[in-house]
Parts: C-alpha cells; sequence; structure tokens
C-alpha cells in the first residue's frame, strides 16, 4: 500500500519506516523506466528547490539539479558561501526565510544538528545532501542498485570495509529497515558511532537484520554479497589524513581481498574514490564493479524523493 510522504524530510533513514524506504525504491525502479523509455514524467512543474552546499559535491549537486529539471521544476544552487549563512545568518532564520520562496530544501554540510534545526524551523521539505554524520540519499540509491543487481534486499549481507563514517552509519539504518545483514569492519578507533550503530541494531530487530562491527575483513568478506569503501578522510578530516591511512592499511579493498569473497560479489563505493588508498584500480574497474550504476543511480533515486516529499 501507498504511504502519503508529502512534506516528509528526510534526514535519517532511520526516520523512514520499511514502507517508505521501499517506496523510494519501487518509485525510483518506475521513475527509472520512464526515463530509459523517453517517456516524461514531470510531476514537479513550477516547483524549486533550493540546494545549500557547504561542502564540495559533483554526484549530488549535478543529479539532484538534473532531477528537478527532468520532473519540470527548477533548482537552484546556493553556495554558503554566498550566503548571508556565512555572515552569521542563524540556519533557524535562514529556513524560514526560504520557506517563503522555495518548495524544498536540499541541503550538505558539516553538522548534522544543522540538518536538523532548518528542517524544525522550515515549513518546506528537507533533504539531506550529507552530513558529517550521515548520507541517506547515498544509501537510498544504493538500495536500488543492490534491488537491481540482486533481486532483493532482505537477506542480503554487505561488508563495509575502512573507516567508520557517514557512509557506514547510513548503510546500518538501511540495512537495519530492509532486513540487510550490514557489517561494518574496520580498524579499533575508527569504529562507527556507538549510539547510530545502538538505534540501526535496535531498528534491525523488526526485520532481522544483523548489524555488526568486526575486525578482520578476510574473515568478513567470504559469504558477504557486496564489498562496500568508501575514503578513508572524510570531507573535513583533511588534516588526519595521513594518520587515517596509516592506520586503515590493512583494509584496502584489492584483488587479494576479492579473491577471498564469493564470485559474484558486487563491489560498492559511493565515489569519489581515492584510488591506490581504500580500493585499487583492478577492483575499482573489474567486473565486480558496479560504482558507475551506482552512481546513476543517484539521479533515479533522488528523483522519487523529491516527487514523493515535494
Ligand atoms: N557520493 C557523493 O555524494 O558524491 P559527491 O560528493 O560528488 O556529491
Ligand atoms: N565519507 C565521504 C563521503 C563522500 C560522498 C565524505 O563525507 O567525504
Amino acid at each position: 500500500m501507498a504511504v502519503c510522504m508529502k512534506g516528509k524530510d528526510v534526514i535519517s533513514i532511520h526516520d523512514l519506516s520499511t514502507e517508505e524506504v521501499w517506496q523510494i525504491v519501487k518509485t525510483a525502479e518506475m521513475i527509472k523506466m520512464l526515463k530509459l523509455s523517453g517517456q516524461p514524467y514531470t510531476p514537479l512543474v513550477g516547483k524549486t528547490l533550493g540546494m545549500i552546499f557547504t561542502k564540495s559535491s559533483t554526484r549530488t549537486r549535478i543529479s539532484f539539479e538534473v532531477g528537478m529539471n527532468q520532473l519540470g521544476g527548477h533548482a537552484i544552487f546556493l553556495s554558503s558561501n554566498d550566503m548571508q549563512l556565512k555572515r552569521g545568518e542563524t540556519i533557524t532564520d535562514t529556513g524560514r526565510v526560504l520557506s517563503g520562496y522555495l518548495d524544498g530544501i536540499m541541503i550538505r554540510t558539516f553538522a548534522h544538528q544543522d540538518v536538523v534545526d532548518l528542517a524544525a524551523a522550515a515549513n518546506i521539505p528537507v533533504i539531506n545532501g550529507l552530513t558529517d554524520l550521515l548520507h541517506p540519499c547515498q544509501v537510498l540509491a544504493d538500495l536500488l542498485t543492490i534491488y537491481e543487481k540482486k533481486g532483493r534486499l532482505q537477506g542480503i549481507k554487505l561488508t563495509y570495509v575502512g573507516d567508520g563514517n557517514n557512509m557506514a552509519h547510513s548503510l546500518m539504518y538501511g540495512g537495519a529497515k530492509v532486513g540487510m545483514d550490514v557489517d561494518i569492519c574496520c580498524p579499533e578507533g575508527y569504529d562507527p558511532d556507538p549510539a547510530v550503530f545502538r538505534s540501526a541494531v535496535e531498528d534491525a530487530k523488526a526485520t532481522g537484520a544483523k548489524i555488526q562491527v568486526t575486525r578482520d575483513p578476510f574473515r568478513s568478506v567470504a559469504d558477504a554479497d557486496i564489498i562496500y569503501t568508501d575514503v578513508w578522510a572524510s570531507m573535513g578530516q583533511e588534516a588526519e589524513h595521513d594518520k587515517k591511512v596509516a592506520a586503515l592499511q590493512g583494509y584496502q579493498v584489492n584483488a587479494k581481498l576479492l579473491a577471498a569473497a564469493k564470485k559474484d560479489t558486487l563491489f560498492m563505493h559511493c565515489l569519489p574514490a581515492h584510488r591506490g588508498e581504500e580500493v585499487t584500480d583492478e577492483v575499482a574497474d573489474g567486473p565486480n564493479s558496479v560504482i558507475f550504476h551506482q552512481a546513476e543511480n543517484r539521479l533515479h533515486a533522488q528523483k522519487a524523493i523529491l516527487a514523493l516529499v515535494m
């Protein structure tokens, strides 16, 4: 049964129900099919999305902007450097002002609380385009990719190898909602946030997903359907880069690790990749890799989110 999501914020997959997650995946599948068969789908004629960025982006910015155009609406890129935000206007005043002009806001920023505060102040839907804590749109698109490639989500095992960061957090939340096991395999000191881990484990009780943190990548990938990784130093952690590279050496996804997995294991990465660090070229460009398919699915999944909430 369809769930009405009009006006809903998309800040964390933890806040979505299993039905809402599936509705996004299924709507994305339908929207993708319409696009590939050349049929226009324009439910957002006359609507405008504002896109606030305080961090860099290639995929998020372009896929949201193109997505709005394809849905018949319009998107405005708002660099925080050029807004009064930079000169001290609060995020809540910004949210109230923008609510008078726009039909939705997508924001990429550092502090997760800023997105929560923006959503509380705005009376239009707010979509999280990545914070230091979470990256829900990436994972909703990834669920579409896994569903397309494996034909199911329930019972899939995903091993995330690397830093316990925003991607690890959203993957745990996503897996918990759809019954997909998620193993965050990282060295000590690079664990995911304990509060996120606990609430993902709590969410997983409803679906039976096994959410865990482990240390041995070779053991973890042995029965994994998906091997996922992300950069070792995320945006904003540039000063920690060298220290993290040293600490995460044993967690590179390379041919040797892939050889320890099943033949049909998929390799996934949200991109951008730091080739030679968390992943080697032979894996990123090899036959198990679906990284560019994933990047394309950002467009289709986000069009689904926009069409459902705006
Ligand atoms: N994966 C992702 O969000 O990419 P961008 O940083 O290019 O938006
Ligand atoms: N963890 C990365 C994801 C980039 C899409 C970062 O936050 O920089």
